[in-house]
């Protein structure tokens, strides 16, 4: 029998349009709907939060396993750079979260600046590599462009482009889809508008040739939720956010 393609989403867009509050609904919403499935969600923003709107603690984040590779190489151990490699690929599961549903990996908050562009490179192979263990795989990315031009996302299939109705918003998810259209194998890709302040803007908002399939309003129910930082299970199946990315996950293929 012939193994079926992992179905891997990510959520790009600029900052503050509600990436992570999509991709944890997603989760969400994936884990209602396919319960024999193996779902995982990874966050690879440096500014993390997917673990909190998921209500998962975090112990272990990639970065921290990344670091004591290093370390043990550094240190002078005699084993190889092959060896080193097979260790890093097996001590990946090492931070995995498992819980009821779903699965979770963070990528982690590496402190030195710009050293982020090293833990994108080992985020690429960590991608890879679990993918292949997973049916579904959820994204929460970086904000802007860097993880698509540095190739991290390159085996995404369902690229979600999130914006808000400002003309920044928009102009960010046609820059991203320019160059994912050359570095990102993806099937399909769509856009989906949140935080609307009214349902009127939809007719003022240009996303170019890119479907979109949904326009989710600006919900004050989630600020609540922010406030007491509870995570999206608690939402209510009628909430704008929850039917907005159910309506977006009906649209694509699967
Ligand atoms: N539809 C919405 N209505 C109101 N607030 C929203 C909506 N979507 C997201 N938010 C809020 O906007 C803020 C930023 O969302 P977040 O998901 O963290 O964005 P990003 O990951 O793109 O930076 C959060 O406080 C979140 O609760
Ligand atoms: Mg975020």
């Amino acid at each position: 029998m012939e193994e079926k393609k992992s179905v891997i989403f990510a959520v790009a867009g600029k900052g503050g349009v509600g990436k992570t509050s999509i991709a944890a609904t997603l989760v969400r919403l994936l884990a209602e709907e396919y319960p024999d499935k193996r779902i995982l969600a990874i966050d690879a923003d440096p500014a993390v939060g997917l673990s909190t709107a998921l209500g998962i603690e975090v112990e272990t984040t990639v970065d921290d396993i990344r670091k004591a590779v290093v370390a043990t190489a550094e240190s002078g151990d005699t084993k190889n750079a092959v060896e080193l490699l097979g260790e890093a690929r097996y001590r990946i599961f090492d931070a995995l979260v498992e819980t009821d549903g779903f699965s979770f990996i963070a990528i982690g908050r590496p402190e030195a600046a710009g050293c982020y562009c090293r833990i994108n490179s080992y985020l690429k192979e960590v991608i890879s590599i679990l993918s292949e263990n997973f049916d579904y795989v959820v994204i929460d990315g970086e904000a802007g462009i860097e993880q698509i031009n540095r190739r991290v996302m390159e085996k995404v299939t369902h690229l979600l482009l999130i914006t808000d109705s400002s003309k920044k918003g928009t102009q960010v998810i046609k820059t991203i889809r320019q160059v994912a259209d050359e570095l990102v194998m993806y099937d399909q890709m769509g856009v989906i508008a949140n935080r609307l302040p009214s349902m009127k803007v939809k007719e003022f908002m240009d996303t170019g040739d890119i479907p979109v399939l949904a326009y989710i309003p600006s919900d004050a129910s989630l600020a609540e939720f922010d406030l007491k930082g509870e995570n999206v299970f608690y939402l209510p199946e009628d909430a704008e956010i929850v039917q907005g990315v159910k309506e977006a996950l009906g649209k694509l293929e699967l």
